[in-house]
């Protein structure tokens, strides 16, 4: 591997800014680090303290139209600008963690080294995974990004797809537009992100250096540079949003009752209320139709199962990707079971598990459908009455809400509504970014979904795996068992993983 001198160039800016007073002033590079512009931060991880070099509110591209969220906070070890080692890595090999704070596909500003959400009362608050990845030796580049709700003084939506993902990819390229003048080996980026947040980790390992941003990234301003990561970790990532709503029904047709939690603030105290809610007749009915629309779409991806078999539906939903699941479910159980947790009495009584002693026997997939329940409503993404988050992620510069499906563009209850063009969806799908050549694919994916979330179909991290494998990627797949719509929350897991793959040989 190349080896650079960090030192020696740490040198060379400073002697470039001492010439720059006698000479005429050259253009200056707004996306440079400037080395000299930091603050301290002292960090404890698992008893042990580590002083890091914060450098907070770097704007990645040149030209931002919303300079809070198209920024990066980056947070570099002490020890990395003294020669020194942290977690057996030094300046020239440090890997880069790139974690995303997006949730909801709201704006993001760029991350700090805390957990966002506090601890639950009674409990210590658990270090953030930007400060474990530091920890272990990691440099952390944690970027804001745009969001739906997004709006300028004109009136103008500037947060609308693809933005987010096109300043997440501004943040990389300003990485290796910055690559002589920090710590870091830019070819070890390596992506985290959660739900919303989770997906634009996934669509950034699938579409690096893709034509398809390069316009957006130019007219920003952003820095000339590749854009691809070596590895993704997405936790629940709600992508595929094209095919979200069939595989939705795929998994829940059926159920009539969903049962949602709306959040709200009241005093400063988040209130948390369950809304019951059941599909209409209409409604039933058309899960068949989406399920079979499902069946067809899957069946022409033409993905294989980790073994090698085809991940294929019968008109009916059963078949081999629906085995598949199960099979994921039984291990995720069976490794709860060995790590001691209990699973006898609820998952035996609703009749999901079949055990033997400690030995998961079977899974009854309808049986755990109904357990974990429907949450959603139908469509569950693309809302007739553009009400969902992702309506909103889809309007454009003048528009706040509309459609990106046909199917509920045809059934939109909303006079006018209008429909996101083909270009605009793939844009933010990591499952047709993978399907495109032009893409640079990470090459290692760690997709975690918890086996009680039902924010989206199991199918969808499912196909999302067999679709990086299917570009070569190595990829580990889980379903923590009993394991809500959440993210890091397995980070000495997560980053033991990491390790491994960064030691393999290149
Ligand atoms: C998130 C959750 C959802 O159910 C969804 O549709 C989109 C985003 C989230 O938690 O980020």
């Amino acid at each position: 591997m190349k080896r650079r001198d960090f030192t020696a160039a740490l040198v060379a800016a400073t002697a470039t800014a001492g010439c720059a007073t006698r000479t005429p002033a050259p253009a200056t590079d707004p996306l440079r680090l400037d080395p000299a512009r930091y603050t301290t931060q002292d960090l404890t991880v698992g008893g042990q303290t580590l002083r890091v070099r914060a450098f907070e509110g770097l704007p990645v591209v040149a030209r931002p139209v919303e300079p809070a969220y198209q920024a990066l906070n980056l947070f570099i070890p002490e020890a990395y600008f003294n020669g020194g080692r942290v977690g057996g890595y030094d300046a020239s090999t440090a890997p880069i963690f790139l974690p995303n704070g997006v949730g909801g596909y709201m704006p993001a500003r760029p991350g700090t080294l805390v957990n966002r959400m506090p601890p639950p009362p009674g409990q210590a608050a658990a270090p953030s995974a930007s400060a474990m990845a530091l920890s272990r030796g990691f440099i952390v580049a944690a970027p804001g990004a745009r969001g739906r709700t997004l709006q300028a003084a004109n009136g103008r939506w500037t947060g609308k797809a693809p933005a987010a993902i096109v300043d997440l990819k501004a943040a990389v390229r300003w990485l290796r537009h910055n690559a002589a003048h920090m710590p870091g080996d830019m070819e070890r980026i390596v992506s985290n992100g959660t739900s919303a947040g989770g997906a634009l980790s996934a669509l950034l390992g699938a579409s690096g250096n893709h034509p398809d941003y390069e316009a957006e990234l130019q007219a920003l301003g952003a820095a000339s540079a590749r854009d691809d990561v070596f590895a993704v970790s997405a936790y629940c990532p709600i992508t595929n949003l094209a095919h979200a709503d069939e595989a939705y029904e795929w998994q829940f047709e059926g159920l009539r009752e969903y049962r949602n939690v709306a959040t709200s603030m009241l005093d400063f105290r988040v209130q948390r209320q369950e809304v019951r809610s059941a599909l209409t007749d209409t409604q039933m009915s058309w899960s068949a139709e989406l399920r079979a629309a499902f069946v067809a779409y899957v069946n022409g991806l033409g993905l294989r199962a980790p073994d090698g078999g085809p991940l294929a539906l019968q008109v009916d939903g059963h078949g081999s990707l629906r085995t598949h699941i199960k099979e994921l479910l039984k291990t995720a159980a069976q490794r709860a079971a060995d790590g001691g947790q209990n699973l006898s009495q609820a998952n035996t009584h609703a009749g999901v598990l079949t055990l033997q002693g400690r030995q998961v026997v079977d899974l009854d997939f309808d049986a755990y459908v109904r357990s974990v329940g429907r949450m959603k409503g139908q469509p569950a993404f693309d809302g007739l009455a553009l009400e969902t988050g992702e309506n909103q992620l889809f309007g454009d510069a003048r528009t706040d809400k509309r459609h990106f499906t046909a199917f509920a563009a045809a059934h939109s209850s909303v006079a006018g509504a209008l429909r996101a063009d083909e270009h605009t969806v793939r844009t933010m799908d990591a499952m047709q970014q993978l399907g495109d050549r032009r893409s640079r694919v990470a090459g290692h994916w760690r997709i975690r979904h918890g086996s009680a979330d039902r924010d989206t179909s199991l199918a969808v991290p499912a196909l999302l795996a067999a679709a990086a494998r299917e570009r070569g990627a190595t990829v580990d797949l889980a379903l923590p068992w009993g394991r809500p719509h959440s993210g890091d929350y397995d980070l000495d897991q997560l980053f033991d993983w990491l390790q491994a793959r960064l030691q393999a040989p290149r």
